[in-house]
Order: C-alpha cells, then sequence, then structure tokens
C-alpha cells in the first residue's frame, strides 16, 4: 500500500512541511501547481489570493495525477487562506474522487484558521478516515529543528 503527499504552496512553508512527510514516509510527493500562479509580491497575494478562495475559484493545475488509485493513504496540505484550504486544493478535489483512504491533513498559517480549514477537509472528505491533522505558524519563520521533531512525533502519533 503507497502514500501520497499532496500539497500546495505560494511561498515554501507547506512544501518544507510536506518534503519532511514524504522523506519520513518515503512516500511519493506531489506538488499542485496552478497554470496562473498568483504574485507573491507584498499585498498582492492577499488580495488576488483572497478574491480566488471567495470566488472559489478552481485554478487550473499544470499537472494532473493517472495513479491515484495506487495510494491507501494520502497526506494533504495546504496554506491557509481566508481560513480555508487554498484553491489550487479545491481544483485537486474536483479531479479526483477521495473515499475510502487513509488522510491526514497539513496546513501552514500566519496564526489563525486552521481549524475551519480542517473542517471544511473534514466535510468534503467525509467518506474516509482522518488519521490526523496538524498546523504549524509560518514554520520557515521558526527554529527548522524543533519544526521536523514536531512533525516526526505527530507522524508516528497518527501513522
Ligand atoms: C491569500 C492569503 C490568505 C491568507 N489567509 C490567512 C488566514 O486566514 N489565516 C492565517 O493565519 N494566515 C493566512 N495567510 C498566511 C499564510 O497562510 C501563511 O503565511 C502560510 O504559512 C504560507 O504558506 P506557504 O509558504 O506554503 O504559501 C494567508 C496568506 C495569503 C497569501
Amino acid at each position: 500500500m503507497k502514500t501520497l503527499v499532496v500539497y500546495y504552496s505560494l511561498e515554501g512553508d507547506t512544501k518544507f512541511i510536506a518534503d519532511l512527510i514524504a522523506e519520513e514516509l518515503d512516500s511519493d510527493i506531489l506538488e499542485l501547481k496552478p497554470q496562473k500562479e498568483v504574485p507573491k509580491d507584498g499585498f498582492k497575494k492577499f488580495i488576488w489570493g483572497g478574491k480566488s478562495v471567495l470566488f472559489k475559484e478552481k485554478p487550473k493545475l499544470v499537472n494532473i495525477i493517472t495513479n491515484f488509485e495506487e495510494y491507501d493513504t494520502i497526506f494533504i496540505g495546504t496554506p491557509i487562506w481566508a481560513s480555508s484550504y487554498a484553491p489550487p486544493i479545491s481544483t485537486f478535489l474536483s479531479n479526483v474522487t477521495i473515499s475510502g483512504k487513509k488522510l491526514g491533513f497539513f496546513a501552514c498559517h500566519a496564526g489563525g484558521g486552521a481549524e475551519k480549514c480542517f473542517n471544511k477537509l473534514s466535510v468534503e472528505l467525509k467518506d474516509n478516515t482522518l488519521l490526523g491533522t496538524i498546523d504549524l505558524v509560518d514554520p520557515l519563520k521558526e527554529d527548522r529543528e524543533k519544526v521536523k521533531t514536531q512533525v516526526k512525533r505527530w507522524l508516528h502519533e497518527v501513522t
């Protein structure tokens, strides 16, 4: 049975956690990349990203997954945008049928919104077994070794 880590990251925090999980579990990893990325500079990202969440956009992705059925465990990672998951995750969720899988959710944020986001994901993916969730505050600004220990401990608890 195989594990997949699938995630979106605009500024690298969620990527950092995704890479850690994939390395620790020796799993496959898929980074969701929108065809048209939100501008990263300054305030523009909040305006464009916020609008995208508000209008429930499903941006087209550059990559598609063809062997999704091979995986029985999926870790889904996202930055928190407006207390929700980022729009590329919406696109992914509407591109694949996820049921009967074991799931883990991970999210990065600047201080709030993870609970709401995880609740939304749980409702969206209710036909699965949730192993657990973890959220981290802008981990790239933290002591990376501490973050690694925290994530590894969580993985031991949920897998
Ligand atoms: C459009 C947008 C909306 C955001 N909304 C929230 C939010 O509701 N709550 C929060 O704590 N952080 C929010 N943030 C901050 C990011 O979630 C946070 O910096 C995260 O660590 C970034 O992850 P990344 O580096 O993987 O992109 C938002 C950032 C953007 C760009």
